[in-house]
């Protein structure tokens, strides 16, 4: 038997209504602030993601799927969304649309990763960027519309972790303070951050090894070598989420896992599950590194995968399944024609209504109509037919009421 890709997920129907109701409840919030959805293409030119993501990350170096098409063309899948929406931002001149330009997307990703819990081949992200501001005001509301979908979704023990990872004038002072504290013992890390070391020296800081992790646990801290505007811009977030009770941890080990991020990088951390849920921050340079004119721009993705686990573990109780609201079954072939006309009036009415389309017998379809869990159920026989008239049975208390066979009577009794 031909199995599913390794680290891919079939989304079957008695999943899909918590994915669609937890989709819904996030285009709702990103709605309500301003943002409009985006679409961009699932394969890129590789060469987006060499220079956006940034060619000393796992991401490009480890993770990418990436081909030649039959032109001879480097692809590559997207393993994440912001440097094929900054490329959109671009290469549709939208830059000169009115700004800040809010835009989401809710989108596949492609990583080869080692597959765990939490972290697989494809998976899925609901992210939301915003472009044309410098401000600590936009970095508050970008935070903020995070927060509020966490709890909106009731997903309880998820901590804000923030960090400022400065701009290019503190970067370089702390670079050279991390070169000279990792220098010393850079022959006990691993290959791939020596291979870091002179070219990208932060990354180091994001290595996963348990020898590299400890070896930077005294690693200097880049918030003590922030510039003033940077340290004021990191300093006026923190009073805003302050003064909105929004609980956060400063955290200077946050790099992130990409390589365009400036000043406010942040993470939405489930503690009890040992991942992060949203992970985003600012991205000052990107566009222009990209070809665009110089855009400053913030944003954040949500794991789609991460949260339905957690929503799942939470609120699973809350939402009910979508069921036929009701089930119409038939005696005889007399009979079927006519329950096939009242079934078809109803769904015209915008009524959810389940008929048989196998032929079964009634005791057949009435064992169908339990287990699809109906909410009523009439039989239509020759006698019904005559009389216009049937039991509607109410399948959960087990009682039953005549009524009229019209469409317009039935659905005002289901409905009420
Ligand atoms: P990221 O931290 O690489 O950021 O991914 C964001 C979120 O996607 C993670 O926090 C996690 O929940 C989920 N995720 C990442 N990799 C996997 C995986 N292999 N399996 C399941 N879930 C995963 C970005 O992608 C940035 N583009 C976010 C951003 C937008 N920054 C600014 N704007």
């Amino acid at each position: 038997m031909i199995q599913r890709p390794k680290g891919t997920k079939d989304i079957l129907p008695d999943e899909i209504y918590l994915w669609q109701y937890v989709e819904k409840k996030i285009e709702e919030i990103m709605s309500l602030y301003g943002f409009k959805e985006i679409r961009t293409p699932v394969f890129e030119s590789t060469e987006l993601f060499l220079r956006g993501v940034g060619d000393t990350t796992d991401v490009v170096q480890k993770e990418m799927y990436t081909f030649d098409d039959k032109g001879g063309r480097s692809i590559t899948l997207r393993p994440e969304g912001t440097a094929g929406i900054v490329r959109a931002f671009i290469e549709n001149g939208m830059a000169s649309w009115p700004s800040p330009l809010k835009l989401f997307y809710n989108m596949a990703m492609y990583r080869y990763e080692n597959v765990q819990k939490g972290r697989l081949r494809e998976f899925h992200q609901i992210g939301a960027e915003v472009f044309g501001t410098d401000s600590y005001l936009a970095d508050f509301e970008i935070v903020e519309m995070a927060n509020r979908i966490i709890n909106d979704l009731n997903l309880p023990n998820i901590v804000l972790e923030i960090n400022s990872i400065g701009c290019k004038e503190c970067r370089g002072k702390y670079q050279e303070a991390l070169k000279s504290f990792i220098g010393s013992k850079i022959d006990e890390y691993c290959d791939t951050c020596k291979s870091r070391f002179e070219k990208n020296t932060m990354r180091i800081l994001d290595c996963k090894e348990k020898k590299c992790k400890e070896n930077n646990a005294n690693a200097p801290s880049i918030i003590d070598y922030l510039c003033e505007n940077c340290k004021t811009h990191f300093i006026n977030l923190q009073k805003l989420l302050d003064n909105s009770n929004i609980k956060y941890k400063i955290n200077p080990r946050i790099v992130r896992g990409l390589d365009y991020y400036t000043k406010t990088v942040f993470e939405f951390v489930s503690e009890e599950e040992g991942y992060t849920i949203i992970g985003g921050g600012r991205y000052d340079y990107l566009i222009k590194e990209l070809g665009g004119q110089d855009t400053s721009a913030i944003g954040f993705a949500i794991g789609m995968e991460r949260v339905i686990e957690l929503f799942k573990k939470y609120n699973l109780d809350k939402l009910e399944k979508s069921r036929p609201e009701l089930y119409i079954a038939y005696i005889d072939d007399a009979s079927c024609n006519f329950a096939n006309k009242l079934k078809f009036n109803l769904r015209q009415l915008g009524i959810y209504v389940e008929g048989d389309i196998l032929q079964r017998s009634l005791k057949a379809q009435l064992k169908y109509a339990d287990k699809i869990n109906a909410k009523y159920v009439i039989v239509i026989g020759e006698n019904e037919i005559k009389d216009n008239y049937a039991q509607i049975k109410n399948m959960q208390t087990g009682n039953s009421d005549k009524i009229k066979l019209d469409e317009n009577i039935i659905k005002q009794y289901i409905k009420k």
